[in-house]
């Protein structure tokens, strides 16, 4: 996405600090890496400091890594301090760390349950306040970009801690959208589709036949481009998206509203079997 024929101006993002959680895999990775080609200062954290660490050294550009659990505010206040350390200040937060998987509800135990809401809810939570009020006392605001499923408005069955969770985050996004913005603090969220990464396949698409199910609810017969997605995450975070506050921006091929749609269904109807139908709708009408 380099040179001449990229959409975006080489200094779009030029400076700013940007902190991802979950920045080390997946559509985290992805988005830091076009980041970075976009002049921003990185900084990546999650669990697992091997990840980051590898990551660091392969994304092409300067990134900061530090670990941390986003279930423990701790370790949240500590990492948020180290990356103002090193950088100075943080611009623009992306809440991206999540967990999910596939199951009957009813299988769920209280700890499974947990398990999800206590990394999407709470950890983004707690990570929006940390950062939140340093910026409130420091005066200078900043941007959020919390990063949610096309389910968090619609609900899904089989993911359902993650569907709950996420539309919570929502909610949080579409909430500080409004009390903050007196702070110069900006609130924006992406709601993907399907975007194969090894994080989430393993764990909602383990199987050919999966994959190609979910696949075939997309209009467009296709899975999301993760540079499609960071090119939409730094047009939000950018001083050009200023007036944009309190939106979430789904980018799904348009896979929400064919499972929305009540004759969407139709689309399996054969030309041939049209022609039948025509008729006998045609014979209604009189
Ligand atoms: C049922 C499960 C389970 C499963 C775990 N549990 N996996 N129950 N089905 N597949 C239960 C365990 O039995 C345990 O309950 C409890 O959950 C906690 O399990 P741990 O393994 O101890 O949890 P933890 O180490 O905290 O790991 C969290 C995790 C894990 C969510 C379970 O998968 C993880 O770390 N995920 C991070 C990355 C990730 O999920 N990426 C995908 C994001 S994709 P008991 O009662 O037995 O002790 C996404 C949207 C995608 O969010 C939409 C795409 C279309
Ligand atoms: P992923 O690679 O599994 O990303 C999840 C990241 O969260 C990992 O880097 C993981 O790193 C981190 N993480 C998990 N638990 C954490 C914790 N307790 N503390 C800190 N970090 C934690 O999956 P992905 O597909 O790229 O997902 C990225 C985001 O996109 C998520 O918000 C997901 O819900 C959303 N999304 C994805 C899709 C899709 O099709 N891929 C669709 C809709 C929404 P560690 O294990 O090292 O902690």
């Amino acid at each position: 996405m380099k040179g001449s024929e990229d959409m975006f101006d080489a200094s779009l993002l030029k400076d700013k600090v940007i902190l991802i959680t979950g920045g080390g895999t997946g559509l985290g990775r992805a988005m830091g890496e076009r980041f970075l080609e976009l002049g921003a200062r990185l900084a990546i954290t999650s669990r697992r400091e091997e990840v980051l660490a590898k990551a660091a050294a392969e994304m092409g550009g300067e990134v900061f890594y530090k670990s941390c659990d986003v279930r423990d505010p701790q370790q949240i206040a500590e990492m948020v301090s180290a990356v103002e350390q090193h950088y100075g200040r943080i611009d623009v937060l992306i809440n991206n760390a999540a967990g999910n998987f596939a199951s009957p509800t009813e299988n769920l135990s209280p700890r499974a349950v947990d398990a999800v809401l206590n990394i999407v809810l709470h950890g983004t939570f707690y990570t929006t306040l940390e950062v939140g009020k340093r910026w409130i006392e420091q005066g200078g605001g900043g941007t959020m970009l919390n990063i949610v499923t096309s389910y968090a408005s619609t609900g899904s069955a089989f993911v359902v801690p993650s569907a709950a969770a996420k539309a919570g985050v929502l909610a949080l996004t579409r909430s500080l959208a409004v009390e903050w913005a007196r702070h110069g603090i900006r609130q924006v969220a992406i709601a993907p589709g399907l975007f194969p990464t090894d994080g989430a396949w393993s764990r909602l698409a383990p199987t050919p036949e999966l994959s190609e199910k979910l696949l075939n609810r997309v209009p467009l017969r296709r899975v999301g481009e993760k540079d499609e997605l960071a090119n939409l995450a730094a047009y939000l975070i950018s001083d050009y998206a200023g007036y944009i506050n309190g939106e979430v921006v789904t980018i799904d091929g348009g896979e929400w509203l064919q499972g929305a749609g009540q004759f969407n269904d139709l689309l399996e109807v054969t030309e041939e079997q049209w022609v039948g139908l025509a008729e006998m709708t045609r014979k209604g009408k009189s």
